[in-house]
């Protein structure tokens, strides 16, 4: 006769709870697609000789919209200007922090005269424009999380811009190098999931860096979510949050599933022909910031 083992005390849960993530009201400014096309290639995602089709970048920028508008954002447009395909991203457009508006000054020619185009927006809406010396791409290169301004440089933002961008905001600026040239602005390579100061939260593709880069956003950032190749690659990356709702490439399958994993509420939308010019959800997004 033999006695019956007795199970195994069960191992406890160990893994956390996701925490609870709030939203916080977003306000931000967009420009519809009306003259996006691909005529110049100034990134490795374009292609002159391959077909868009402008009708199907609006209705794709509009369903964005209408997402942010659904979420309860303040929404404000810019007027779209023939023979500026690239206006759409507005991130590119300037960064706006305490109502101080830093102007973009972009590094290629067919996009400079975005440059003014913003900055009369701002000046229009009672920003307190600053006009830029150096070469900068706003928001597409600089993202504010907590109190810290995290800068791009490698490709597009001279990394004068950086010190030019401290001074102007009074805020610490780290300088973050990048080096693969398919992720050439920072929001390519990194999304701020949560900005509020204390409760800091990224997401970023470690490849797209220089170890010095590296270093810091690990020292900096110990618990951000680790993206892969391939959910970088849809610019997956390329997403705004309000804190709680995540907006992304439909096709970053990854990144939603750790999204999800990490309490937050991702909602995925198809941007293909957008990505037709290099750029995805947070590309078409510049946060104004009163
Ligand atoms: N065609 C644009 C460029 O190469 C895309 C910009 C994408 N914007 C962004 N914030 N990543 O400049």
């Amino acid at each position: 006769q033999t006695t019956p083992v007795a199970d195994p005390t069960p191992v406890a849960e160990t893994t956390p709870a996701a925490p609870e993530r709030t939203a916080t009201r977003k306000s931000v400014l967009m420009c519809r697609p009306e003259h996006f096309t691909v005529v110049y290639q100034i990134n490795p995602w374009m292609d002159p000789a391959k077909p868009t089709d402008t009708a199907l970048a609006v209705s794709q920028w509009q369903a964005l919209h209408d997402t942010y508008v659904g979420l309860g954002f303040d929404v404000h447009l810019i007027d779209p200007v023939e023979g500026l395909p690239d206006m759409v991203y507005a991130a590119n457009g300037g960064t706006v922090i305490d109502g101080i508006a830093y102007g973009a000054r972009f590094t290629h020619e067919q996009r400079q005269p975005e440059g003014p185009a913003y900055m009369d927006w701002f000046r229009a809406n009672g920003y307190d424009v600053r006009e830029p010396v150096e070469v900068n791409e706003g928001e597409g290169d600089f993202l504010l999380v907590g109190d810290v301004i995290l800068a791009g440089t490698g490709f597009r933002s001279d990394a004068a811009s950086h010190s030019e961008l401290a001074r102007i905001m009074g805020r610490e600026v780290v300088t973050l190098t990048l080096v693969n040239p398919s992720f050439y602005h920072l929001d390519t390579a990194i999304a701020v999931l949560d900005a509020r100061p204390g409760q800091e939260h990224l997401a970023y593709l470690p490849s797209a860096f220089d170890e010095a880069s590296l270093d810091v956003l690990r020292e900096r950032f110990p618990d951000a979510i680790l993206v892969s190749e391939e959910d970088a690659a849809v610019l997956g990356l390329n997403s705004f949050s309000d804190g709680r709702n995540v907006v992304i490439a439909a096709r970053a399958a990854g990144f939603e599933r750790q999204l999800r994993e990490a309490g937050y509420h991702p909602i995925g939308l198809d941007l293909s022909e957008l990505l037709l010019g290099g750029g995805g959800v947070k590309c078409c997004t510049l946060e104004l910031r009163r």
